[in-house]
């Protein structure tokens, strides 16, 4: 085995895809008992895009994928890799990394799907990381997408106003050089999984006639107990990742957590003393994106042009699972 030393792993384009359908809270009044103003003043959410019916979760990450590519400049024939964290794969099987290997012609790639619910895409990112610097690969493309929108009871009023549809494409490479990946951390709690899962449709209960009548194929979500999960989850995981970056709250030039209720972000903040200007929150917008809220956040601020090189980004998730982790980014190619 080859194992790289002093190389990091850089992030060298980004991109992302969203449905064209807006769904607004006003739409979501006729629709189950709720309010513009609960749904803002308890999530921060103001509208989310859904996909139709025509769209699953390959249509986005291609193209966000052709978008990252060209950014990156890489042609799909380079990447070695193709990971995509998803809990909303076009099927069971096969994997949706294998539908967008076949798409973007990527045909040097191995490819694989990840889940690790909202964590997904810091599962994703961690995992080619390892795999480019224990490896001979040299070119990844990762991606974070779901469409919860496809597995969302819109009868549930609990769980119905939050999520959105997206997808968030990196690629990433090896080199010398300060940029790129400075800490990695990764964690899970198994017995929290049931606070917030899709009973049926696995080889646990298959579909039938009974798990669709009694809306098994839904997600079902404990809100309070994951909020509190989430509020203590982002604490824990910023302040061991900023440790082993050998930083402190006060190096972080942006914060990118994971876009799930903006009273968790808000939190999170107020612990690290990160002002709202260096956090980056697009949950009003799109709700919560499942595994493309991180990388559509990162992929909106790359085109902003505002991360800089040689800025501190410090991005944190959790989510089904139960799962957690985040990663230190030393933006830019050197
Ligand atoms: O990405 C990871 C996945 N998920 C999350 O991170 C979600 C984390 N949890 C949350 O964001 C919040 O718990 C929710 C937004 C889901 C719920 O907010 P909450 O402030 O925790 O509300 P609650 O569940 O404690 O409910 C308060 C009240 C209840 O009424 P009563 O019993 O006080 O009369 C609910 O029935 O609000 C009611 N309620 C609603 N009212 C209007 C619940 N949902 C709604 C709604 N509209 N959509």
């Amino acid at each position: 085995m080859v194992v790289y030393l002093n190389v990091k792993v850089k992030i060298l384009g980004m991109g992302h895809s969203l449905p064209d359908k807006i769904l607004t809270n006003k739409d979501l009044e006729k629709m189950v008992d709720t309010s513009d103003e609960w749904i803002r003043e308890r999530t921060g959410i103001l509208e989310r895009r859904i996909g139709d019916e025509k769209t699953a979760s390959s249509d986005l990450c291609v193209k966000a994928a052709k978008k990252a590519l060209d950014k990156a400049g890489i042609k799909p024939e380079k990447l070695d890799l193709i990971v995509v964290a998803t809990v909303t794969p076009d099927m069971l099987f096969p994997s949706t990394a294998c539908i967008v290997q076949d798409r973007l012609g990527a045909v040097n790639a191995a490819a694989f799907d990840i889940g690790a619910g909202c964590t997904g895409f810091i599962y994703a990112l961690t995992v080619a990381e390892k795999f480019l610097l224990a490896s001979d690969y040299n070119y990844a493309l990762v991606i974070g997408v779901d469409m919860l929108s496809k597995i969302t009871d819109y009868t549930d009023r609990s769980t119905c106003i939050l999520f959105g549809d997206g997808a968030g494409a990196a690629v990433v490479g090896k080199g010398g050089g300060e940029a790129g990946i400075i800490a990695s951390y990764l964690g899970a709690d198994g017995s929290g999984g049931d606070l917030l899962y899709m009973p049926a449709g696995g080889s646990r209960l298959p579909a039938s006639e009974a798990t669709v009548c009694e809306r098994m194929h839904y997600i079902k979500m404990n809100g309070n107990e994951v909020f509190r999960f989430a509020t203590k989850t982002m604490g824990m995981v910023s302040e061991k990742l900023v440790k082993m970056a050998g930083l402190t709250y006060e190096n972080i030039d942006y914060f990118v957590p994971h876009q799930a209720n903006i009273r968790i972000i808000q939190t999170a903040m107020k612990r690290m003393a990160i002002p709202e200007d260096r956090t980056i929150i697009n949950i009003d917008r799109f709700g919560n994106m499942s595994a493309a809220s991180i990388p559509v956040a990162m992929s909106e601020a790359e085109e902003k042009e505002l991360f800089k090189p040689g800025d501190i980004v410090l991005t944190v998730a959790f989510g089904a699972g139960l799962t957690f982790g985040g990663l230190v980014i030393r933006w830019g190619r050197n």
